[in-house]
């Protein structure tokens, strides 16, 4: 959600925290902060909008010498978007940033009334201020200790206070921070693309420990005050990896780093042409020793785990089932040490998604996930982790995450049915090599990368659309839909094609367009009799097919859009990248800010 930075060292901090704000925006970006010494004293800067509003702020305030502060980038949960409500936060000695939620904050808030305190926001941030600072005499970590145990919710801190210049202290509950020290000094951050200027080694600062930034070092604390030493991690991706490299939006970029990311994720895993999780500590006893299957995540982590579901059942045929991780723990879901949870995020922090595993783990079920961002809570309370490796995703709709995702499922999927006899060495083999000539055949459908544009167009003045599809393709119209949604703002709904009839077909007319994902043959002619019902009620129509079918017509679709043609079990690749296309192109012909799509930030770390 919010984006946090903090840094101290020899380096100009005004730079360095607005650089960084820069980097984070895509977590949040309704407004922006920040706060740093100013010889003893602390002076904040902040603003509601982007983070380049706050830049222009910062070059106006004439900053000299700043060498020590904090930085925010906020995603409103309490309190509207306003300058007052903007981080950082200060009270009495106290001045903070904060991402998560304090739970208890109308609580402590009445508490503090009683002596006369009264905040001047409408934040739960600004009463964890003051409490922390109601708990201040003079030790800064005594104060965040005492702090800990009145705060409730989810929380990463960041905190300066008066009198203790040069030094941030720092605390988390659940919400993310990752730290590293390096020769431009400290810095802390809500997500590692913030830390890659100065290092490709981090820790992930572990719960309810105290960490202090100085120039020179990253001290941890414990609540009991024993020391603590951070367990380092090492990232591969690079800086330029979270750069756009010349294109226009980070989306578009990322649309383009499929192949090389889905070839990334797959090789390390398959030897001899059969797919393994050796080196990623997966035994087979996951699979032998499971009788069902549980699948959850959010929004697009969740549309791959309907591909998963359909390859598993279909190749090992375990039963899944696949629920959304915000309904999942209160559907009260049945689970034994036989059962598998398999979690997906990208961010490896999505509140729900993380609730569904603690739960999963109290019913002595196994959990395993697939997560893109190394040392994730996700990834660490999980019992197995996959990684994708997806490199860093900064645009808020997911693209290469969601495809990376799926390709994890096809080796889960193969591998789980290699083991259980299901699928002979011959036919497992057969279908990793499908896997990658899919990839390949990416390649070809980004060079025809206009051609979306030229479609897209069609749908310049849609209100409202229809996805449709039947089997792997009804899974590819959630998703498609969701992207359409998510940056284009076209209403749209994804539905499998065959229940229209039965209600939802009344909403068809001329000025709806269908989308209509057509890749599986089994039920290809199905999908054309769909089609011309609602052709029949005036809609124009654009169908993606597996392979050009020369036999259709304007009596079908005004465009026919095919990916190369492939087994039908991997069209979900070509199609992805198709559907997140016309989302894009949408966007960019309605002038839309692609990346930061209203209202949404890409790591959703409150439930
Ligand atoms: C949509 C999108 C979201 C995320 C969802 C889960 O384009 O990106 O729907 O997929 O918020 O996030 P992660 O994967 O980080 O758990």
């Amino acid at each position: 959600m919010c984006g946090i930075i903090g840094f101290t060292g020899t380096l100009d901090a005004t730079n360095v925290l607005t650089k960084g704000l820069s980097q984070l925006e895509y977590r949040g970006y309704d407004s922006a902060g920040i706060a740093f010494f100013e010889n003893e004293s602390i002076r904040t800067i902040k603003t509601t909008g982007k983070v380049q509003c706050l830049k222009e702020k910062v070059e106006a305030a004439n900053v000299t010498g700043a060498t020590c502060g904090i930085g925010h980038t906020r995603w409103a949960t309490h309190g509207g978007v306003s300058d007052i409500n903007s981080h950082p936060h200060t009270f009495g000695n106290v001045t903070l940033i904060h991402n998560g939620i304090i739970e208890n904050y109308k609580e402590l808030q009445e508490e503090l009334a009683l002596q006369g305190k009264t905040p001047v926001s409408q934040t739960d941030t600004e009463i964890a201020a003051m409490v922390i600072d109601d708990c201040f005499t003079g030790d800064p970590i005594e104060a965040i200790k005492k702090a800990d145990a009145r705060l409730e919710g989810q929380y990463g801190f960041c905190v300066m206070f008066k009198g203790h210049p040069g030094k941030i202290f720092c605390i988390r509950n659940g919400s993310p921070l990752v730290a590293t020290h390096a020769e431009a000094g400290s810095v802390i951050a809500s997500d590692m693309v913030a830390l890659l200027d100065y290092s490709k080694d981090y820790f992930v600062l572990p719960e309810h420990v105290i960490a202090t930034l100085t120039k020179d070092e990253i001290t941890l604390v414990d609540l009991e005050g024993n020391s603590v030493e951070p367990e380092m991690l090492h990232v591969d991706w690079d800086v330029d990896a979270a750069m756009k490299g010349g294109y226009e939006y980070f989306m578009l970029k990322e649309i383009h780093d499929q192949p090389d990311a889905l070839m990334n994720t797959i090789r390390p895993r398959v030897k001899n042409g059969l797919p393994t999780f050796e080196a990623d500590n997966v035994p087979d006893e996951v699979f032998t020793h499971c009788n069902r299957i549980l699948i959850t995540a959010c929004g697009t982590a969740m549309h791959a785990g309907l591909v998963g579901k359909n390859l598993i059942e279909r190749l090992a045929k375990v039963p899944v089932t696949v629920d959304v991780a915000s309904e999942f723990r209160y559907n009260e879901p049945i689970m034994d040490e036989n059962t598998l949870l398999i979690t997906i995020s990208q961010s490896g922090e999505t509140a729900d998604t993380l609730a569904a595993i603690r739960l999963a783990k109290e019913h002595g079920a196994k959990t395993l996930s697939i997560v893109n961002v190394k040392g994730s809570t996700i990834a660490r309370e999980s019992d197995y982790v996959l990684y994708t490796h997806a490199g860093p995703e900064i645009a808020v709709a997911s693209t290469k995450a969601y495809t990376v995702q799926l390709s994890v499922f096809y080796l889960i999927a193969a591998r789980f049915a290699f083991v259980t006899n299901k699928l002979n060495e011959e036919e497992t083999k057969t279908f990793i090599a499908n896997l990658e000539n899919a990839i390949e055949s990416l390649n070809e459908i980004l060079e025809k990368e206009m051609d979306f544009d030229e479609v897209s167009a069609s749908l310049d003045n849609a209100t409202s659309l229809f996805y449709i599809g039947r089997g792997l393709d009804e899974c590819l119209s959630r998703e498609g839909s969701l992207k359409l949604k998510e940056i284009s703002y076209i209403h749209s709904e994804a539905y499998a094609a065959g229940e229209l009839k039965h209600g939802t077909i009344s909403l068809i007319t001329d000025d709806v367009p269908v989308i209509a994902l057509a890749t599986q043959h089994n039920v290809y002619s199905k999908m054309i009799s769909n089609i011309r019902e609602v052709k029949a009620r005036g809609a124009k129509v654009i169908l993606i097919t597996n392979g050009e079918d020369e036999s259709i017509d304007e009596s079908i679709c005004s465009f026919q859009v095919s990916i190369p043609k492939v087994d039908d079990m991997f069209a979900p690749f070509g199609t992805a990248v198709i559907v997140q296309y016309l989302a894009y192109f949408c966007a960019v012909r309605r002038g839309l800010n692609v990346d930061q799509p209203r209202n949404l930030a890409k790591s959703v770390t409150v439930e």
